[in-house]
């Protein structure tokens, strides 16, 4: 029996069972109260006893029956088989106890069994320690399984069905209405024990998949199997975790061994048989003498003689001893006394002297396999066969599990084969099998190679849970990509079995794998140690064996060991076995081991990871002000990451009472949202109310600081639909309440935000004037008022100030100025400035040399994807729309602008400023690719949106367009657009506009620009 390595309760995956004597109040009042209690108390020994045997845990008592769970203390993957056999047992021996109460006494007895199997909390509970239980709605079903059973009979629930299935013989009895169930309950009646006797034979009746990989491992076989031929007998010993593939890759080499007249014969140990003794060497001997499960006993004694004498007449005095091994001892030969020893010695002697005999001409091969449930009277037996078969044209192949090492392993004869999980290919190869290749799942070999690690019966038992859970539509080998597949969670079937290779480590081993498991799926050692608590001795033997058990490798050695779990299943698990609170308590412990252990320099690094870690483990404080650390640190380079971890802030200040420090955080979560609401798109609503909740807060506690970014947020950034005069009004109103508060960096970052209202509003003085303020107020510092709204305020204002150059005509200092502007925003990691920046060199150079600045336009394009931010993106595509208009590539600028349009659409619920510059890049390219009824609508539209909203800006290029395509698609008033689209300019100082208007002037020519419409 195994022990309980840990006393707290954990959640687990068990099967419960209840049995109850039916009627038994009616029956109690028939019998004198003594004799009923004696008659009980057999009845419970039945039971109890029965659950003992398949290594169950009698939970309680419950006046007129048990309640047993198995799979706790210890898991056990077979969990819900054990229920069902210790199920069928009881009903026969109860029934052969009741047929006698019947006899003797007139007494009519009968149970009624039910079983269920999920998740239950199991651990003591009670006072003062308790008594080991199981909670969970888990144990209600079993008991309505039970309350819903027939006498005589056994209900499970479609829970315990999936695991039991095949193994078992089950009838479907339909679905029930139970009481505490959310949904009808699928119920089977355990009619019997199943025809599968192991996975493999399970996976046969629904029919194999393809055998994949292996060429070097059936090698290695075969040459085994060359010495035995060849009178050099060998044994080989197959090594890997559960459902790797030991009993299949055998499965195959016996076939070819079959086929080339080999004999072949075969154990097989099962989960439960630690307790049976020499079951495996009775089998491997039934096996080799014929003996079928129900043959009489006459006829079994005639087929051990017959077939031995036949090796050897030697073999006659041994026969009292075989029989008897095998249960058919002859009555007229009794065995000789001896001891247990003696007679496990003369038996070990015998199978050499079966196996062995040298005058064999042909090979024998005998299979042992699971040898790691081998009890030790077998193991001592095949010890001894090892020894002894030298010389002899024998092989003996066994397999078992990693935790496992048999005595025999230095023997020279021996090999031990290490069975890897499958390589990618195969992995693939085997899901072309079970899924089929419907493009629907094109790149699902990769995340399921990843889950499963290869390991073979995961991958289908992943496909399966997939399918039964709708992901996937179709039948077997044909399937088809029905939804995305989220989180699918952890089969049972999986689960059951790693859940028993963890239980079955010891203590220390365990709790460092849980504590693993939540610290992540590579940890470094220390700060493993420092979570779990366990002194370098300890942490020392914990991990060898954790390491040697294949649960976790080195993922590397220097400058620090890390060690990594094998598979994410495995962690999975381990993760799911803990209570919430102990989880919390190893997520708090992991942040401050991380704290305590990095250097501060990897602390931004860090940040997210270890608030993560104390969200997790209720630190809700010191969980905000990391998330906010991460999320600046995240900042305008990961904009998506920024916007989620402010979003996490604002979540974990709620649940906090309001504080100077929380009110601030409330705010300033608050506004940071709303600051990447116009990068990366929010809806009006969620924007209205974040802002409507940081003003009231604000207005709370008198922060000036906050109301002047609110304003920035509400009236002044980028992205709404402004009116050009107003927006101007907002902006002066902002810098003023700015200026009030005294703050310096807010002075700064509110002029820089502010800056950008004069440039659409076509006012290059006022641009110029405003950006020189806020120069003038960060002086040489860089830092000040940097990623409060903008990244780097210099990088911003050089910039600014070039494009005014631009629109002087002096475009050598334009250049000069974006030039400095760009490497300030690269030096200081503002990627978005950056990319502004780029926007405004493409259309410097657009002029002059138009393949360049395509270049540069498309870069930039480039590199803004990978920011993440709508706002940019949008603007670069736009503005290589415009480059790809000068060099005159239109299709290609069609599909730019369309791409901008579509991006800023889909994250924002407004055009925002840029809308009618954006309208009339499309209408130029409508027009030039020969749409131009569809351009000219275009450009009327962008048209009216610049003239309505005041966008100055630009309202002459979208009147400039409105010209070409009125000319373009012979409609009148061109020369009343070019008019206005001159006056509007000329008003504006937009200089370089006057000179395109110019140009396009001379290329339409008079005529064409007064001609009337057809
Ligand atoms: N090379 C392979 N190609 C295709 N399927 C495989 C391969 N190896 C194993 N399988 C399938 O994976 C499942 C598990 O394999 P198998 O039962 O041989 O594992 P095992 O290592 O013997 O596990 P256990 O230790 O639990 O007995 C089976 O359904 C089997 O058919
Ligand atoms: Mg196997």
């Amino acid at each position: 029996m195994h022990e309980t390595s840990k006393d707290d309760a954990e959640r687990k995956q068990v099967t419960v069972l209840f049995a109850d004597v039916s009627g038994s109040m009616d029956l109690a009042e028939q019998e004198d109260p003594e004799e009923w209690r004696k008659i009980m108390q057999r009845f419970f020994s039945i039971l109890a006893d029965t659950v003992t045997r398949f290594e169950g845990t009698v939970d309680k008592f419950t006046g007129d029956g048990i309640m047993a769970i198995f799979g706790a203390p210890v898991a056990h993957e077979d969990h819900a088989r054990r229920a069902c056999y210790a199920a069928l047992q009881m009903l026969d021996d109860v029934a052969e106890y009741a047929a006698e109460l019947r006899r003797a006494k007139g007494l009519n007895f009968s149970t009624r069994i039910g079983i269920n199997s999920g998740e239950v909390v199991a651990g003591a509970i009670g006072e003062g320690g308790g008594s080991y239980t199981a909670i969970g709605h888990t144990v209600g079903l079993a008991q309505r399984m039970e309350a819903l059973a027939e006498p005589g009979k056994a209900y499970l629930t479609e829970h315990a069905a999936k695991l039991a299935r095949g193994y078992l013989d089950l009838r479907d009895l339909g679905e029930f209405e139970i009481k505490g169930a959310s949904r009808p309950v699928q119920v089977f009646e355990l009619e019997g024990v199943g025809e599968a006797r192991s996975r493999l034979d399970l996976a046969r009746e629904r029919g194999f998949s393809r055998f994949v990989g292996r060429e070097r491992e059936l090698a290695r076989l075969e040459e085994a199997l060359g010495r035995a031929n060849a009178g050099e007998a060998a044994a080989v010993g197959v090594v890997a975790e559960p459902g790797i593939g030991k009993s299949r890759l055998y499965l195959e080499f016996l076939e070819r061994c079959r086929s080339e007249g080999v004999e072949v014969f075969q154990a097989q140990g099962q989960a439960h048989g630690k307790s049976i003794p020499f079951m495996p060497i009775l089998q491997m001997l039934r096996s080799f003498f014929g003996i079928a499960d129900n043959e009489p006993e006459q006829q079994a004694r005639e087929k051990i003689a017959g077939r031995s004498l036949l090796l050897d007449p030697a073999f006659a005095e041994d026969l009292p001893l075989m029989f008897d091994f095998l249960g058919v001892p002859d009555p007229e030969r009794p065995v000789p006394q001896m001891s247990p020893e003696a007679r496990q010695r003369s038996l070990a002697e015998v199978l050499c002297r079966l196996v062995g005999k040298p005058s064999r001409r042909q090979t024998l091969l005998l299979v042992f396999e699971d040898l790691h449930w081998v009890d030790e009277g077998s193991q001592a037996m095949l010890s001894g066969l090892i020894e002894g078969f030298g010389g002899t044209r024998t092989l003996v192949l066994f397999n078992y599990r990693p935790e496992y090492t048999p005595p025999w392993a230095a023997s020279e004869c021996f090999e031990a084969l290490e069975l890897a999980p499958l390589r990618r290919e195969d992995t693939r190869e085997l899901l072309r099998d079970l899924a089929g290749e419907d493009p629907s799942l094109d790149g699902l070999d990769e995340p399921i190679h990843e889950r499963t690690g290869g390991n073979p019966f995961f991958i289908e038992e992943i496909v399966r849970e997939l399918a039964e859970a709708g992901y996937l539509e179709g039948e077997r080998g044909a399937y088809r990509l029905a939804r995305p597949i989220e989180d699918a969670g952890v089969p049972v079937t999986v689960q059951a079995v790693l859940a028993a290779r963890i239980d079955r480590l010891d203590g220390d081993s365990k709790q460092l794998l849980q504590v693993a498991s939540v610290l992540g799926k590579e940890v470094g050692e220390e700060a493993l140690a420092m979570a779990a608590g366990l002194d370098p001795e300890e942490m020392e033997r914990a991990l060898r064996s954790l390491v040697e058990g294949g649960f976790l490798y080195e993922a590397q050695l220097y400058p620090e060991r890390l060690l990594a779990f094998r598979h994410p299943l495995t962690r999975e698990v381990a993760y799911g076995t803990q209570l919430a609170e102990q989880r919390a308590a190893t997520h708090a412990a992991a942040a401050q081991a991380l704290i305590e252990l990095e250097a501060p320099e990897r602390y931004d690094e860090l940040s997210a990871l270890i608030a993560d870690h104390l969200r997790q483990g209720d630190e809700t404080l010191e969980a905000a002000r990391w998330s906010a650390r991460a999320a600046h640190w995240a900042g305008h380079s990961r904009p998506h990451d920024a916007l989620r971890l402010w979003r996490q802030v604002m979540e974990l200040v709620a649940e906090l009472p309001e504080e100077e420090e929380t009110a601030a955080l409330a705010v300033h979560s608050r506004l940071l949202q709303l600051q990447y609401a116009w990068r990366i798109g929010m809806s009006r609503s969620e924007q209205e109310r974040l802002a409507g909740e940081a003003e009231e807060i604000a207005t709370r506690n008198e922060d000036l600081h906050s109301l002047a970014l609110l304003k920035v947020a509400t009236a002044v950034r980028p992205g709404l639909d402004h009116y050009g005069p107003d927006w101007l009004v907002a902006v002066r109103e902002t810098v003023e309440l700015a200026d009030r508060s005294g703050d310096r960096h807010l002075r700064a970052a509110v002029r820089g935000a502010g800056a950008y209202a004069y440039l659409c509003n076509a006012d290059f003085e006022g641009f110029e004037r405003i950006l020189d303020e806020m120069l003038e107020i960060v002086g040489d510092d860089g830092s000040v008022g940097a990623g409060i709204v903008l990244g780097s305020p210099i990088a911003w204002g050089l910039m600014g100030k070039g494009m005014v150059r631009r629109e002087k005509l002096e475009f050598e200092e334009a250049e000069d100025l974006f030039e400095r502007a760009l490497k300030i925003a690269l030096d200081e990691d503002d990627p978005e400035t950056a990319s502004w920046i780029r926007s405004n060199l493409a259309s410097l150079l657009i002029r002059r040399d138009p393949e360049a600045a395509l270049a540069i336009a498309r870069r930039n394009v480039e590199l803004t994807d990978r920011l993440g931010d709508v706002f940019s993106r949008s603007l670069a595509l736009s503005n290589l729309a415009w480059a790809q208009l000068i060099a005159e590539e239109f299709e290609g600028a069609l599909e730019s602008v369309e791409e901008s349009e579509r991006l800023y659409r889909e994250a924002m619920d407004s055009g925002g400023e840029m809308e009618g510059w954006r309208g009339q890049l499309r209408a130029r390219a409508l027009v030039s690719v020969g749409r131009e009824e569809e351009g000219l609508e275009v450009a009327e539209e962008a048209a009216r949106i610049c003239r309505e909203r005041a966008m100055l800006w630009a309202y002459p290029v979208a009147m400039l367009t409105l010209a070409r395509a009125r000319a373009a698609a012979g409609a009148d008033g061109v020369a009343e657009a070019f008019e206005e689209a001159e006056r509007v300019a000329r008003e504006c100082g937009a200089t370089t506009l006057l000179m395109d208007i110019e140009e396009e002037r001379a290329l339409i020519g008079p005529e064409a620009a007064a001609k009337p419409r057809s």
